[in-house]
């Protein structure tokens, strides 16, 4: 099932995710519905608490990194980037972050431990864009978001924007609801 993303400034996406100890059903359920919604969305990744849940499961496109492959995707649970090398300043945005993108700098190349569906130990190299991908949904986990990456006068401006944003759909809504 598709699942509404919560966007920015929600407090949930502000709090530490809590470690996954239960490998079952649900699990396996929140893992489909996960993976349902970022491709729909789309995205190149999706962390629990993007969907209101703060939990330590983060989902990753993986499309692009096998040749063919189309909707492929990989869950990470209780995941731990355990070495970092290099570093590279390229644009970001996120699903939860609306109408904004903006540089900011990543390791290159990482190191991953995590968990899989089955509870089953996982270790892996990342490097480029999909160790991006992982570091910036290891981030929504810790209750980060790419915008407290940046400097706080670009984060005001954004700030700022967002208000304009939100007031605008809201008088649309109203105007919607007065028509009827
Ligand atoms: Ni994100």
């Amino acid at each position: 099932m598709i699942k509404k993303i919560i966007t920015y400034p929600n407090p949930v996406l502000k709090k530490k995710a809590v470690p996954i100890a239960t490998f079952d059903d649900e699990l396996k359920r929140v893992i489909h519905d996960m993976m349902e919604t970022m491709f729909d969305a789309p995205g190149a990744g999706l962390a629990a608490p993007q969907i209101g849940l703060s939990r330590q499961l983060v989902i990753i496109n993986t499309s692009e990194q096998e040749e063919d492959a189309d909707k492929k995707a990989i869950a990470l649970i209780n995941p731990l980037i355990t070495a970092g090398e290099g570093a590279e300043t390229e644009k970001e945005g996120c699903l939860s972050v609306i109408d904004y993108s903006a540089k900011v700098k990543r390791f290159t190349r990482i190191t991953v431990q995590a968990l899989d569906a089955a509870g089953k130990e996982i270790e892996f190299e990342a490097e480029d864009f999909f160790a991006r991908v992982i570091q910036h949904e290891c981030d929504h986990l810790a209750g980060k978001l790419f915008i407290d990456r940046i400097s706080s006068l670009k984060r005001g401006l954004y700030k700022k924007k967002l208000k304009k944003i939100l007031a605008e759909r809201e008088d649309a809504a109203r105007k919607r609801k007065g028509e009827r």
